[in-house]
């Protein structure tokens, strides 16, 4: 939600900046752009649109300056436009601001300053922070650390921010609120950045900004304070992610590579999350007899994890998991207290809504266990215990390898509980530790065996309007991120129901041509969907079907409107990750069919830090 980046040192900050920004544009992408200091003169160029639009507008009015801010846009206050677009400069061109946020208290900022006689340009909530800086710099003068120290007091709302002064080309300031921000230090300057990737190329050694710290960054310095202007020691982290995990690497798409990665970062999410598990002061936390439920909550791919985990912990563990959208249980007054156990499922560990989710379960007294891929985001440090998922960079807006990583963490909790609780003996448990450490290869086998078919049947549905996925239990769970995936990036309209509840409604949408995507991976409740397949047939539906390997030929239909492809033969409640790995394929061809932007779906961002 909202890109920043931005440079200060001996080279010239805009093509730093451009080329971090290109690492950004998955936080947002509906404007663009740069501002830098020359020689005490601000030079902006801001366009609506995608980055090229920027990078054509700046070959047409290059600029240049050894310090600099960028920032890429997702619209909250004020349309997509060029005058709305970042950086804001203040009336006086004294300021300039780029913010990642909302400035909640923004309309009664605006309207004392506007008394004051200050002249606006933009409809942002964000233009307030330059117009209040600049008004702070005349009335009170003082260093720029003064001026941003009183500015970050009088704000309400959550902000990540990067200001220069005009007068001041030496020094870049940094501050952020419940929004992420980044410190790089580099060799031939500092980068602050709302995430890694943006600053990878140039530097592994970053500061995590904590909220309501300030950065005074110089081209060979870097100084933290509080708020109040006291000054702070902070350690330096190395990054482990490579710089090559964040490009493209000749893949047409982000989203493909990320698919083809699963069986690797599998590999070194269930290596990882073991160790995890097994280090006493997880160990000491996660003491599953303390608790008397557990509470997952997430949102959008991270909720679906969730959903699916909810089904595999309660099957294993035999312990009640209550799962939540982070956006509801925020403000339901939700009912945990000390004797429950909050999981916080995210890939950004910075999404507004399952941040205030875990600050709120932790109000309330519970254990909170984040399972995250950003290393030192908020979540990640935040909650009591944090599980990563090795998953790596993932750039493409509709997740695939974060959520499969989430899904195996969770497969190891629910074996560690039932381990831990003695409902399940010494053989299973092995058996099934097994059966985890087998995903990664079942991942690798199913893509390969199965890509090329998916990228041909999915050329076949692109003229579809909507399209239904069904199934029951973990396959239901399973429905909804295969539903979620499809209509995120193709467009096409699609719901996800339990199998049985289609009769109670759903199925009067269905017509003659209707596609039904039926996950079928239980061999238990196979005649069940597979009724329900029936039931979509005779009313003229097709079907694609995810069936398992392990029933027999003569219980599957055959039909020469049904499209089937089988699965590997898994553990049932570990089938997800072999089921989900065919319909992200399907998503992504039935999308590149359609030539659609697929890395940058419409409207969506991929870190929501905006309620
Ligand atoms: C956005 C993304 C989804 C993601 C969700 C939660 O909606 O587009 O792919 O699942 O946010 O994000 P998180 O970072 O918390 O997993």
């Amino acid at each position: 939600m909202c890109g920043i980046i931005g440079y200060i040192g001996s080279k010239n900050a805009v093509p730093i900046i451009v080329n971090g920004l290109k690492k950004l544009e998955y936080r947002g992408y509906d404007s663009a752009g740069v501002a830098v200091n020359n020689n005490g003169e601000f030079c902006a160029v801001k366009k609506r649109g995608r980055l090229t639009e920027l990078e054509q507008a700046l070959k047409k009015t290059p600029i240049k300056g050894n310090i600099g801010i960028g920032h890429t846009r997702w619209a909250t206050h004020g349309e997509p436009s060029d005058i709305n677009s970042h950086p804001h400069l203040s009336e006086f061109n004294t300021i300039a601001v780029v913010h990642n946020g909302i400035i909640e208290n923004y309309k009664e900022l605006k309207a004392k300053l506007e008394k004051l006689g200050v002249k606006f340009s933009s409809q942002t909530d964000s233009e307030v922070v330059a117009q209040l800086a600049e008004y702070y710099k005349t009335k009170f003068g003082g260093s720029l650390l003064d001026i941003v120290s009183r500015v970050a007091q009088a704000l309400e709302g959550s902000f990540a921010l990067g200001i220069m002064a005009k007068d001041n080309p030496n020094t870049l300031i940094a501050i952020k609120k419940d929004n992420p921000l980044i410190i790089g230090v580099g060799k031939d300057g500092n980068f602050i950045a709302s995430d890694v990737p943006a600053v990878l190329e140039h530097t592994k050694s970053v500061y995590y900004l904590a909220d309501k710290e300030i950065a005074v960054i110089k081209k060979d310095s870097i100084e933290f304070f509080t708020l109040e202007k006291e000054p702070i020691n902070k350690e330096v982290s190395l990054i482990e992610w490579d710089a090559s995990e964040s490009e493209k690497g000749g893949y047409q798409h982000f989203m493909l590579k990320e698919m083809l990665e699963q069986p690797k970062i599998l590999q070194a999410t269930i290596k990882h999350a073991k160790q995890r598990l097994s280090q006493k002061e997880v160990l000491d936390k996660l003491d599953i007899k303390q608790y008397t439920k557990i509470v997952i909550t997430a949102c959008g791919s991270a909720y679906n994890a969730g959903f699916v985990a909810k089904y595999v912990l309660e099957d294993l563990a035999r312990i009640p998991v209550e799962i939540e959208l982070a956006s509801e249980f925020r403000y339901k007054n939700p009912i945990v207290d000390d004797k429950t156990l909050v999981i916080l499922i995210s890939q950004s560990g910075e999404t507004a809504d399952t941040i205030a989710a875990m600050r709120e379960a932790k109000s309330k007294g519970a254990t909170t266990l984040g399972v995250v891929n950003v290393v030192g985001s908020c979540i990640a440090t935040e909650s009591d215990v944090c599980i990563y998922t090795l998953a790596g960079p993932e750039i493409a807006v509709a997740t695939t390898k974060a959520y499969s990583a989430q899904l195996v963490v969770m497969y190891l909790l629910a074996i560690k509980f039932a381990s831990d609780l003695g409902v399940i003996d010494e053989k299973t448990i092995k058996a099934l530790e097994n059966d985890v450490n087998s995903i990664p290869d079942l991942v690798d086998v199913t893509i390969k065996s199965t890509i090329d078919t998916i990228a041909k049947y999915s050329a076949l549905c692109i003229g579809y309007s909507s399209i239904f996925f069904i199934g029951r239990n973990i396959d239901y769970a399973v429905a909804l991120e295969g539903s979620l995936k499809l209509k995120e990036i193709s467009y096409i309209h699609s719901e996800a129901y339990a199998g049985g509840e289609l009769k109670h409604g759903t199925i009067s949408l269905i017509e003659d041509g209707t596609l039904v995507v039926a996950i079928a991976s239980n061999p238990r409740l196979f005649p069940k969907i597979m009724s329900n397949v029936e039931q979509v047939m005779t009313r003229g539906a097709k079907v694609f079907s995810i069936e398992t390997s392990l029933v027999n030929e003569s219980d599957r239909i055959q039909h020469k409107d049904l499209f089937r492809i089988k699965t590997h033969s898994i553990n049932e409640l570990f089938s997800p990750s072999l089921s989900v790995i065919i319909l992200q394929l399907f998503s992504y061809f039935v999308a590149a069919n359609k030539g659609l932007d697929i890395d940058k779906p419409r409207n969506l961002a991929k870190s929501v830090t905006v309620e």
